[in-house]
């Protein structure tokens, strides 16, 4: 049987064993994809490892993401832009990395959501690994604007500049803000992202109440009750709020793709993973 991983550190939270079960299901393919804890100091050893041992491919999670992009022989447009790799695909001695963080998420947004991202104005928070594998696809969509506000504003001007060029040439207004930059106290978005961190730390909202309205979505790349907070706060605002794990059902299902040629359906997976995550 192939046999595909997700390597992490942590990693036994991990749902994309689960979810790639399904899709093997659905899709009739005959597969094993497993969890492996990977250890900090020896992320390639063990991704190699794992593949002279017959593995057709991997997911890569936290925090070994840029570490997968060095590792790739060859690589996606995507992971050049992003810096970050989380599909790795074995071909013979190649290494073959994407991204499919961003993919998933607009997918998403657009498919899941009914949320069509051309010409719309969007708050993208945060700069870290999370918001560089998003941008580059949100981009792709020819929103009118994407605006990227992070605590330090040094790292959102590194993403904006990394992404000027794609910018251009789709025409998206893209550019770096502080969190409390007063750009972001006189205008609402059309969507507002949470790519940062903020949810996970429990720490306050990030952004000012102003940057949404009744029309706005806002979606938190996180899952799970860590959430809570930032979806409560899109509610009392009125705004559609929109948790992570649409996007990490759908990221799985580009990974999948990659590997078996096969873009599985998501509907069901998708319901029946947030019944799964919401037993007691
Ligand atoms: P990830 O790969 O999940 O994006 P990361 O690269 O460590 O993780 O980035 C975390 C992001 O969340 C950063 O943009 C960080 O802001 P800084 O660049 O200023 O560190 C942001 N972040 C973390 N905690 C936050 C908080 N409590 N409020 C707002 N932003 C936060």
């Amino acid at each position: 049987m192939d046999k595909y991983c997700v390597f992490g550190h942590p990693i036994e939270h991990s749902k994309s064993p689960w979810i790639h079960a399904q899709f093997a299901k659905l899709t009739g393919q005959s597969l094993h994809y497993d969890k492996t804890l990977a250890p900090l100091d020896g992320f390639a050893q063990t991704i190699r490892q794992f593949q002279t041992s017959g593995g057709k491919g991997c997911n890569v999670t936290l925090p070994f993401k840029t570490e997968a992009a060095a590792l790739a022989t060859r690589c996606s447009p995507r992971v050049a832009l992003a810096q970050a790799c989380n599909t790795l695909k074995f071909e013979g001695d190649e290494i073959y990395g994407d991204n499919t963080d961003g993919l998933g998420l607009v997918t998403d947004l657009v498919r899941n959501a009914g949320c069509q991202l051309k010409g719309q104005r969007i708050l993208l928070i945060g700069a870290g690994g999370a918001a560089a594998g998003v941008l580059g696809p949100l981009m792709s969509e020819h929103p009118r604007a994407i605006w990227v506000a992070n605590r330090t504003l040094d790292k959102a001007e590194s993403l904006v500049a990394q992404h000027a060029a794609l910018a251009q040439a789709e025409q998206v207004d893209c550019q770096a803000f502080g969190l409390n930059h007063e750009a972001l106290l006189s205008q609402s978005f059309d969507v507002v992202i949470n790519a940062s961190s903020s949810s996970l730390h429990q720490g306050a909202i990030p952004v000012p109440d102003s940057v949404l309205s009744a029309h706005s979505l806002a979606c938190d790349l996180m899952y799970g009750p860590s959430t809570q907070a930032f979806m409560q706060w899109a509610q009392a605002k009125g705004a559609v709020a929109r948790d992570g794990l649409g996007m990490l059902v759908e990221q799985a299902a580009e990974s999948f793709n990659i590997w078996r040629g096969v873009r599985p359906p998501t509907e069901q997976v998708l319901s029946d993973l947030r019944a799964l995550l919401a037993q007691p």
